[in-house]
């Protein structure tokens, strides 16, 4: 019912990488969207324009959920039907700067169940898949999360989130003081909410936490860091609900329920109620 052919999805691969990697150096048309941090360039719309449109010659019954979208009013409801969760660039700001961290990630969810996700880092080539039951690829070779479940040796990785209140502010830095305290190794922000969940899936980290990040940002590396054996849960240490703009993810259930304890919550709202 959902199946691309190898050329799809080369075809489609391809038609973004050359238009995410010409438009990196190139002028942008940088606005803003919920806060001065909170960027989108021509470059989003085009891509998700062009996702969406070469999904719906395939799959004209499939819905859509999508960053751009979104923004300009359509609601974010997950319902049983196939539905496509896109983020056509995440790392905007990354973008915008030309710091090379920036990726597309496309989620596809039946009956509200993540089925499968696919990431791509846009400057590395490096294609990250996942599949439920069949596992976690990058570009081709499986991946396992870290055993680590001791704090003390974690490296931990984060992201600001769209909010620079001085409160919000304030919760963010000290969560992130919270955990330099219980001695973790080191905490990270690289500007991708994608690209820190799939370094994660890859072992390259042992935990990653966010208030504020949406479920296109987390569709597709929810399945990708399941099916390389890690945990993906909510914030307050109960089962991941997509729509609420949180997040705790680690290799083990120990490392995710050490990191939930230690949290403050950040409320930024639920995705599906804007
Ligand atoms: C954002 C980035 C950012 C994270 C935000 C995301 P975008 O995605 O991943 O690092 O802090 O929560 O929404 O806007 O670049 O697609």
């Amino acid at each position: 019912m959902f199946k691309l052919s190898k050329t799809e999805k080369t075809g489609l691969g391809k038609g973004f990488q050359r238009i995410i990697r010409k438009a990196l150096s190139e002028e942008k048309q940088v606005s803003t969207k919920t806060s001065a941090a909170d960027l989108v360039t021509e470059t989003d719309q085009l891509v998700e324009d062009l996702i969406i449109s070469e999904m719906q010659k395939r799959f004209p019954s499939h819905r859509f959920i999508a960053e751009e979208a979104a923004a300009a009013g359509a609601k974010c409801v997950l319902t049983p039907s196939p539905t496509w969760i896109i983020d056509p660039i995440d790392g905007t700001c990354n973008f915008v700067h030309r710091f090379p961290t920036v990726a597309v990630s496309i989620g596809f969810a039946v009956n509200q169940e993540l089925e499968f996700g696919v990431i791509y880092h846009c400057t590395e080539e490096r294609l990250y898949t996942g599949r439920r039951g069949q596992g976690a690829f990058c570009n081709g070779q499986r991946l396992q999360v870290s055993g680590e479940t001791d704090l003390s040796k974690a490296l931990v990785l984060t992201e600001i989130g769209p909010k620079r209140d001085p409160a919000t502010l304030k919760l963010f830095l000290s969560n992130m003081e919270r955990l330099l305290h219980a001695k973790a190794h080191g905490v990270r922000v690289i500007g991708s909410s994608t690209l820190a969940l799939c370094l994660l899936a890859s072992g390259a980290a042992d935990a990653y936490y966010q208030f504020g990040l949406h479920c296109w940002d987390l569709a597709a590396a929810t399945v990708i860091i399941r099916e390389a054996g890690g945990i993906v849960m909510d914030t307050s240490g109960g089962p991941l609900d997509l729509m609420s703009c949180r997040v705790v993810a680690a290799g083990t259930r120990e490392m995710a329920t050490l990191i939930a304890q230690a949290l403050q919550t950040i409320n930024y709202g639920r995705d599906d109620e804007k």
